[in-house]
């Protein structure tokens, strides 16, 4: 597949799209890029660093060189300072504050000039998930898919994925935190969630994992082969 092969893989909170996306990417030999683990990264430098949480103090925070993409095995880690902190960008304390941090412009440009940069390196192609990596980041690519789910089962398997309680009062409460942060995405001024005109939606509720990792690598076979 050609340098600029992307695919674009977009959805909400629990969705299942970094698994899919680097699922789809092995199937395919591609390289796998996680945008949200940038805009993790930005908001772990600033936990760690006592940076407060404000766009101008982020933005040159992001300028500073400290966070980078690095390709690893066919998957493009962040790192802090060269150390790989693709573990730590999970902890609650940054899921805490990254909606913030991804609602800032500035902060969002320097992301989506890491995205692009990242993704000319590769040079067989890349599957990039995220929220806006089809409407604004990669509006060319040649495949894009907007995964959804039920609030209700992307709480559950958020639950299964974190090792958490399955016991419902726990899974509706997860639910209900699931569905604020996508309120408070799709709502956001600078690119809201929402599947690009020309994505194909996938609604992932009642179909297994392998399934649709077979279904998007089909695609893209059909659309690189076009
Ligand atoms: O997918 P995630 O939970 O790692 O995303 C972390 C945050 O970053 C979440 O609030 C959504 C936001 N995000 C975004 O605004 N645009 C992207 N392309 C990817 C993530």
């Amino acid at each position: 597949m050609p340098a600029d092969f992307v695919i674009a893989i977009d959805g909400p909170a629990g969705s299942g799209k970094s698994s899919t996306a680097r699922a789809v990417a092995r199937a395919l030999s591609l390289a796998h890029l996680d945008s949200g683990a940038l805009y993790r990264a930005v908001t772990l430098a600033a936990l760690r660093r006592g940076v407060p949480i404000e766009e101008g103090r982020l933005h040159a925070l992001s300028q500073s060189g400290a966070i980078r993409l690095v390709l690893k095995n066919d998957e493009f880690v962040p790192t802090l300072g060269g150390v790989d902190v693709s573990t730590d960008v999970r902890s609650e304390a940054v899921t805490a504050d990254v909606s913030a941090v991804a609602a800032m412009p500035l902060v969002r440009d320097w992301v989506n000039g890491e995205l692009r940069r990242a993704a000319r390196q590769h040079n067989r192609g890349v599957v990039v998930d995220g929220r806006d990596i089809g409407t604004v980041v990669f509006p060319d690519a040649r495949l894009k898919v907007f995964l959804t789910a039920e609030v209700s089962e992307r709480a559950r398997r958020r639950a299964i994925q974190d090792g958490g309680s399955l016991e419902s009062a726990d899974i509706h409460a997860l639910g209900e935190v699931i569905a604020a942060r996508d309120d408070a995405d799709s709502t956001r001024a600078v690119a809201p969630l929402r599947p690009a005109p020309d994505a194909v939606v996938i609604d992932t509720t009642a179909i297994s994992f392998a399934a649709q990792v077979e279904q998007i690598a089909g695609l893209a076979r059909r659309v690189h082969v076009d």
